[in-house]
């Protein structure tokens, strides 16, 4: 196990009835910047109760809504106009993934001088950052309790994760009940999201982390047993809980730290983001399994049975292949039973573009479980053409 410095100052405020404890903004300031999406938020009656505690604290409040999935450069450019422009205290996030990323970078933008693309290129120029609140409406990303934020710039075919630790949300809301309007292809690609970040944490090449990688194992235990269930049934309490606290904790370090390695399927998923503006988990779910039969090989076999043995329940006894492939396959399977696409095709993607997305994701993907050059991101990509 590598060395590590753990600090996530986020407080979790979770479960039915959590967002009375929205009144601890009050704590950052008296103006707010309000960020939502279009209009998830309003149809389930939650921007009622937001404004309606906002109010009730007597705070001013102004609005950046419309953040579109994969948030725009162009949002949060808006967003740290409002704030400068009003003297803005605390940004509030209102919805999901894209919408927590683009309060962020908002709330970094508004005490920068320069363009907020800046920032994405180079959050070590993040040296300040308003306050951000979160208020979590679908399980996916862990976005409420970590310092990440992914930035679209379409202009120049680019999707961008900027990280800084003054981008960590202050305290975040997760109410399971919010999650119940999810429509059931969104909540499929959430459950692959959260499966992705876990399995970019459990494939590494630090060796010793025995506990990260049994952490890894009981998410993934909890995807594939709640992932069903709430497809079956999308208001299913149990079902959205555990959920949202395993989209949480596979991405906010506890999994990561100590055998912190580079990403591979994430960066081969975001210029699909970036050309194509897809579903993120959708990406995800396409990508994954003939990444994991690419990376297949002499070396990395035994952690392939280590996770069809501990994850999918397999026999340890027997030929090692055999396990590993009927554990990418059980993998394969079990997004194709969410309804998941399992091709690029399915989702309008042709080879038009491949030979780019695999030239820029090269210089992401160097230091991956296996470092990918151009070659294999074009292999990859091919075989889920
Ligand atoms: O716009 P609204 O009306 O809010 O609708 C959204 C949007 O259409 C809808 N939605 C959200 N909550 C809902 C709801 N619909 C009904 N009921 C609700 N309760 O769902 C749609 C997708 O929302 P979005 O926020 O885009 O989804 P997600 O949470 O999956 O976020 C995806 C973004 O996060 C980035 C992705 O790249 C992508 O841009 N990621 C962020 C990460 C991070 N910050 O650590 C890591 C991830 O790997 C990921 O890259
Ligand atoms: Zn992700």
């Amino acid at each position: 196990m590598n060395n590590f410095h753990y600090n996530v100052p986020t407080e979790i405020f979770f479960g039915k009835g959590a967002i009375e404890n929205l009144n601890q903004i009050a704590h950052y300031g008296k103006r707010v910047l309000l960020v939502c999406g279009k209009d998830s938020i309003k149809k389930m009656g939650l921007y009622d109760e937001v404004v309606r505690i906002l109010e009730q604290l007597d705070m001013d409040f102004f609005e950046l809504s419309g953040v579109d999935p994969n948030p725009r450069i162009e949002s949060v450019r808006q967003g740290s106009v409002l704030c400068k422009k009003h003297g803005v205290d605390v940004v509030l996030a209102v919805g999901g993934g894209s919408v927590i990323d683009c309060a962020k970078v908002v709330a970094a933008a508004a005490l920068y001088e320069g363009d907020a693309w800046e920032l994405v290129l180079d959050p070590k120029m993040i040296v300040d950052a308003l306050p951000v609140v979160s208020v979590l409406t679908l399980a996916a990303t862990g976005s409420e309790m970590n310092g990440s934020a992914v930035i679209t710039n379409f202009e120049t075919r680019e999707k961008i994760g900027a990280y800084s630790t003054l981008l960590k949300p202050k305290f975040s809301i997760m109410d399971p009940v919010y999650t119940f309007t999810v429509s059931r292809a969104m909540t499929a690609a959430g459950v692959a999201d959260i499966m992705s970040h876990t399995l970019e944490n459990y494939f590494t090449p630090v060796k010793g982390a025995y506990v990260q990688a049994r952490f890894c194992e009981s998410l993934l235990k909890t995807c594939i047993h709640y992932g069903p269930i709430v497809i079956e049934d999308l208001s299913n309490y149990e079902a959205r809980a555990n959920l949202m606290w395993a989209g949480t904790l596979a991405i906010n370090g506890i999994c990561s730290l100590g055998q912190q390695t580079g990403w591979s399927v994430h960066p081969l998923q975001h210029q699909l983001g970036a050309y194509y503006d897809i579903t993120h988990g959708v990406g995800l779910a396409i990508l994954t399994p003939p990444w994991m039969r690419y990376v297949l090989s002499d070396e990395t076999v035994g952690k392939f049975v280590e996770f069809g043995v501990n994850v999918w329940g397999l026999n340890p006894d027997g030929d090692p292949y055999d396990i590993a492939n009927r554990a990418i396959d059980k993998t394969e399977a079990f997004f194709m039973s969410l309804d998941l696409p399992m091709t690029l095709s399915e989702v309008g993607i042709d080879d038009q573009y491949l030979e780019e997305m695999a030239k820029n994701c090269e210089f992401r993907t160097l230091k991956g479980y296996v470092p990918l050059t151009y070659r294999d991101s074009m292999a990859i990509y091919e075989a889920v053409l």
